[in-house]
């Protein structure tokens, strides 16, 4: 006999026939009903036992969270909720899970408590529908770039540069910590370290993409990316993962025109293939919004804020238009944000990318031609000396998911850019090497995957869409 999925069984036409099924005790009622899950699909299977056939000591041990195999025959169901349920014959217990012990019992447990349990949380619905949608999206991912003729490249995560100019990078060494070799000038000298130089996990795929863009044409990166920034928030975690394409002969237009098509058709993908997962997230979401007073709780329900986003474009609005519009904006007169935008050139702020996004245009906005001073410094520089072709998509309830740019193809003024910012150009060497030889036009961006996950489970921290979260002071399990 042939051993099932329950998602297979679930939507299975063999009646009446033996089947085998193994999982995990959701729960286990009245001595009768055991709801088993096996991680498949979102849904249980019922498997009836008749207690009378089967010895105490195995009825005792059917408790939450225990692995199981049964056997038994798929019958219609008898009740209300399923379509098929299993008539158990026989029941091995393959692993117990005492209930005095077991964590996860069948209530409602905080999300701060299941995180304490990042082993075990995945046996909740939340998190087998969010892991089962974040599968789903990587596969999208890939699937799109090569339905689209990108390359896969795998860049380093050791680096000895930081493409984001940013410096908040984790050192790689195996220099003695206690009693590190100095040299001349009593300073750690890295030429005895591991690399012969100083070294950090990548912020960024970028700069080596680049290198492969401009021989490969088209090529996309999908790694772990490292960031020390000290920033407890909902949207930041010290490990994640990024998408990055990167595509030889593509400007600024044709970069916003890849990222919006590239979006819109992975959450397509989940849209069609994940409706499950999705209802029971949007359920949860809605539970979860009823605590919160009307102002902060969605204008729309999960699946068709998923479908807006698909469906809509995305609003396209230079720096300089959002300032303005920031500056005339209720929040700023009354000086309701955080940070009061006085002038053109000021960062934005989550709270003025949510204003733009949730109140002012009600759709995701794609910002571009951004002041080069608050830009790093491989991006190109506009014709008016003051502005670099960047761009950033901003989505409700998230701020910034994609972050990109049109690079600075030509050789003299990289340079001199880089000299300007008080980069090291020696260390950039190679990169300085893509603008003598056949340099040409050439764009990409950065995707946040987890941001990117946030926006389509609707859960609200990005602890909670990465199997084990990495923030400042937290890397258990
Ligand atoms: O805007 P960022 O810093 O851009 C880059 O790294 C470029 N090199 C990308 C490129 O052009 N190839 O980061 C890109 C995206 C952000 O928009 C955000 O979604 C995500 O990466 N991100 C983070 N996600 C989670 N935690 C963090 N600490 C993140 N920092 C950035
Ligand atoms: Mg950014």
């Amino acid at each position: 006999m042939e051993l099932k999925s329950i998602k297979e069984l679930l939507s299975s036409d063999q009646l009446l026939q033996e089947v085998g099924v193994k999982g995990w005790i959701r729960t286990f009622r009245s001595n009768r009903f055991i709801a088993l899950n096996d991680g498949s699909t979102i849904h249980n299977i019922q498997c009836v036992v008749d207690y009378e056939n089967f010895p105490e000591n195995v009825l005792k041990q059917l408790n939450t969270g225990a692995a199981v195999s049964i056997v038994g025959t798929l019958v219609e169901s008898q009740g209300r909720g399923q379509s098929v349920e299993i008539q158990v014959k026989e029941i091995e217990i393959l692993g117990i899970a005492n209930p005095e012990e077991f964590p996860i019992q069948p209530k409602k447990h905080s999300l701060e408590f299941l995180r304490e349990k990042a082993h075990l949380r995945i046996r909740t619905n939340t998190f087998g529908a969010i892991m089962r949608v974040r599968s789903a999206l990587s596969f999208a991912v890939h699937n799109y770039f090569r339905e689209h003729g990108f390359n896969y490249v795998n860049t380093p995560i050791i680096t000895g540069s930081d493409a984001e100019g940013a410096g908040e990078m984790f050192r790689v060494t195996t220099l003695d910590a206690k009693n590190p070799p100095l040299n001349d000038q009593k300073e750690v000298d890295y030429k005895e370290d591991f690399f012969g130089k100083e070294t950090n996990l990548t912020v960024s795929g970028q700069l080596e993409g680049e290198a492969y863009a401009m021989a490969l044409g088209k090529i996309y990166t999908f790694g772990p990316t490292f960031r020390a920034e000290n920033s407890n928030t909902s949207r930041h975690l010290a490990e994640f993962w990024m998408i990055e394409p990167e595509v030889a002969f593509l400007d600024l237009d044709g970069n916003m025109d890849l990222a919006e098509d590239f979006i819109k058709n992975v959450l397509s993908y989940v849209l069609e293939h994940c409706s499950d997962d999705l209802n029971f997230l949007e359920g949860r979401l809605l539970e979860e919004e009823k605590s919160k007073p009307q102002a902060e709780r969605s204008e729309m329900k999960l699946i068709e804020k998923l479908r807006f986003v698909t469906e809509n474009n995305f609003k396209r609005v230079s720096y300089t238009e959002a300032i303005d519009i920031l500056k005339n904006s209720k929040p700023n007169k009354k000086k309701k944000f955080n940070y009061i935008i006085e002038e053109w050139g000021a960062d934005l702020q989550s709270e003025h990318e949510r204003y733009l996004v949730e109140k002012h245009f009600k759709a995701p906005v794609i910002l571009f031609d951004y002041p080069a001073d608050i830009k790093a410094f491989y991006m190109r520089q506009n014709e008016d000396g003051k502005t670099v072709r960047a761009m950033d998509i901003l989505f409700p309830g998230i701020g910034e998911i994609v972050g990109g740019s049109q690079r600075e193809e030509r050789y003299e003024v990289l340079k001199d850019k880089v000299k300007a910012m008080g980069i090291d150009e020696k260390e950039l060497w190679w990169y300085m090497d893509l603008r003598k030889f056949g340099t040409a036009t050439h764009s990409g961006f950065g995707l946040g995957f987890e941001r990117l996950v946030l926006f389509t489970t609707g859960m609200s921290n990005i602890r909670d869409v990465i199997p084990f979260p990495r923030t400042p002071q937290n890397a258990e399990f």
